[in-house]
């Protein structure tokens, strides 16, 4: 392809991105939260059952778990203020975790998988012990109001 049908494509791709990051808002924290669990629990299995490809399988999904949506990202920075940082922090200390999970899944490596394992519950539970109910309550206040908009 010559270089103006190349510019004319990365044009058309510039002007069409944003209309399609608006309407891919993914799933909210929720239900990224109950997927999470799942790829705990595939990890468990793995472990328990020696299966090195589904702890890899479920570590690289907390790994990639979809981002929050942008509205929800809002609302929660509204309620932790300065706090949103360390709130931030732990999500990427579970992300850290879960590569490391991976790679040493596929180094069949079990004692490092364990050691990463009992690191990333912690750091699931240190997010909720801290934040989980205020955040919860910000959101769930949020819908509670968009609901009389409705009707
Ligand atoms: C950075 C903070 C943070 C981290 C890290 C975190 N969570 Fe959560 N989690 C939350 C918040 C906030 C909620 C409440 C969401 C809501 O109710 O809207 C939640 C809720 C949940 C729920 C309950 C969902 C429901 O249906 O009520 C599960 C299950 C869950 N998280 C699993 C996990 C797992 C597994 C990990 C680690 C792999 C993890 N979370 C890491 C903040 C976090």
């Amino acid at each position: 392809m010559n270089t103006t049908g190349l510019i004319a494509i990365a044009s058309l791709l510039f002007i069409f991105a944003p209309t399609v990051t608006l309407t891919s808002e993914g799933p909210e924290l929720k239900d990224i939260m109950q997927e999470l669990r799942n790829n705990l629990v595939d990890i468990s299995d793995g472990l328990l059952m020696d299966d090195f490809e589904q702890i890899a399988r479920g570590a690289t999904a907390i790994a990639r778990h979809p981002k929050i949506p942008s509205a929800q990202v809002q609302l929660v920075a509204a309620e932790l203020g300065p706090e949103m940082a360390a709130f931030k922090q732990l999500d990427n200390l579970v992300h850290d975790l879960s590569i490391e999970i991976s790679a040493a899944a596929s180094l069949r490596d079990r004692d490092a998988v364990i050691s990463g394992y009992q690191s990333l519950i912690e750091g699931c539970l240190a997010c909720h012990s801290t934040y989980k109910e205020r955040v919860a309550a910000a959101l769930s206040h949020a819908t509670a109001t968009e609901i009389p908009n409705d009707s």
